[in-house]
């Protein structure tokens, strides 16, 4: 192994390039540059973490090993390709990949068959380079998911069934709502969260009880725009402006052993994020809270004393009794997946969440738009 630490590019200056650069504290790697479409972002960036910016990926890959992708989803696929082209190992946001057309155009048979080509593609791109990739989807990292792999992985449990869901009250980013932008709504934007949870722990399940992953066969889901609906009452506490996409969406997994799962988001939740997965197993029952956890219960006696404090994600006032943070990116798993990707990297493995979970992932969601299009009819998730 080599003794010098990884270098990495991270592509995007924002909220998740900021996270993953704090999260490789203490490991054996380094940011060593980071890009934006930008200048000003990049170059604050830059400034603040004591690292080179560039003007473009292109102009970054040299200079690193791997390229972290915290670009908007609709850049992910190109940033993927350029990366295996040079040789780069790949860490990559969710969602992984999505289509990126306006749902008025295109139908969603036709979306799904797009992203099924184009997956083919990058699963080509990725092998023939023989470089490593990893899915920052952070459900996988989070401590509970990791306490009921391990469960399942010693009891040799069955999972029967699986609810889970990620919600809250609305996303800020002036694109989110936009499909041509996102690639769709709740479903991928959110739920991509605990339908990574779900598929990791089944996936996990067949390994440990028939020696090979147990996969998603078929979905049927149904998406709602609750906000748009003229019945709806804005009392002016949920984000309400979204362009072309759903605010509601439950998707329905059937796996190939038969058992099934239940994965809920929308942007209808009040009171912070509230992220789990719930298993129903054949000898165990476990509630794996994501968001929000009982480690800290902070008393604020009146919202000015916390201003502007993040104490958690999407609460709306800093006041009375508030499930606080531990620590930012713990209970989600954020601050372990940066781990498991730089050792994975050094050490030429595969991560725990890899580019075989990201495609499971966006394929599902896609055989959820088209099932949703049918009212909740059954879509086979294709294999490729
Ligand atoms: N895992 C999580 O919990 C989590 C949380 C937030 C965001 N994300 C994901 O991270 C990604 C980025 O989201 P964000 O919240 O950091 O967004 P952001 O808007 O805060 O930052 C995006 C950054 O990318 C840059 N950018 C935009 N298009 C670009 C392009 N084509 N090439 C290079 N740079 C480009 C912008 O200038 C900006 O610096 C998204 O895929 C999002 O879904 C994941």
């Amino acid at each position: 192994m080599n003794s010098s630490p990884l270098r990495i590019g991270i592509a995007g200056a924002g909220f998740a390039g900021k996270f993953h650069h704090k999260n490789l504290r203490g490991l054996p790697a380094v940011t060593a540059g980071v890009t934006s479409s930008r200048k000003e972002s990049r170059e604050a960036f830059a400034r603040e973490f004591e690292t080179a910016a560039y003007e473009s990926v292109e102009e970054m890959l040299p200079h690193i090993d791997v390229l972290d992708i915290c670009t908007p989803p609709s850049s992910h696929a190109a940033y993927i390709r350029s990366a295996a082209k040079a040789g780069k190992h790949i860490i990559v946001e969710k969602p992984f990949h999505g289509f990126f057309g306006s749902p008025e155009q295109y139908s969603k048979e036709e979306m799904l068959a797009s992203v099924t080509e184009e997956l083919r593609g990058i699963r080509q791109t990725v092998d023939e380079a023989g470089v490593i990739l990893g899915y920052a989807e952070n459900y996988i990292y989070a401590p509970s998911i990791q306490r009921e792999r391990e469960i399942i992985e010693t009891t040799k449990a069955q999972i029967l069934r699986m609810t889970a869901e990620e919600s809250h009250s609305g996303s800020h980013s002036p694109v989110y709502g936009i499909w041509s932008e996102q690639g769709g709504g709740s479903l991928i934007g959110k739920g991509c969260h605990p339908l990574g949870g779900v598929l990791y722990l089944k996936r996990k399940e067949g390994i440990a009880r028939r020696g090979s992953p147990i996969r998603p066969v078929a979905v049927s889901c149904r998406t709602h725009a609750i906000t748009k609906r003229p019945d709806f009452e804005d009392r002016g506490y949920l984000r309400t402006t979204y362009k072309d996409t759903e605010d509601y969406a439950f998707l329905h997994v059937i796996f190939d052993d038969g058992m099934i799962a239940d994965v809920m988001t929308s942007e209808l939740v009040l009171g912070g994020v509230y992220d789990f997965v719930e298993v129903y197993a054949n000898n165990h029952r476990t509630r794996c809270h994501i968001q929000p956890v009982k480690v800290v219960d902070l008393y604020s006696p009146s919202r000015k004393e916390f201003e502007g404090m993040d104490l958690m994600e999407k609460i709306s006032s800093n006041e009375g009794w508030i499930p606080a943070y531990p620590e930012f990116g713990w209970s989600n798993g954020q601050m372990y997946e940066m781990h498991d990707f730089v050792r994975c990297m050094r050490e030429g493995k595969h991560p725990e969440c890899d580019l075989e979970l990201a495609i499971d992932i966006t394929l599902a969601i896609y055989a959820g738009y088209v099932s949703a299009d049918r009212k909740g009819a059954e879509v086979e998730v294709p294999r490729i």
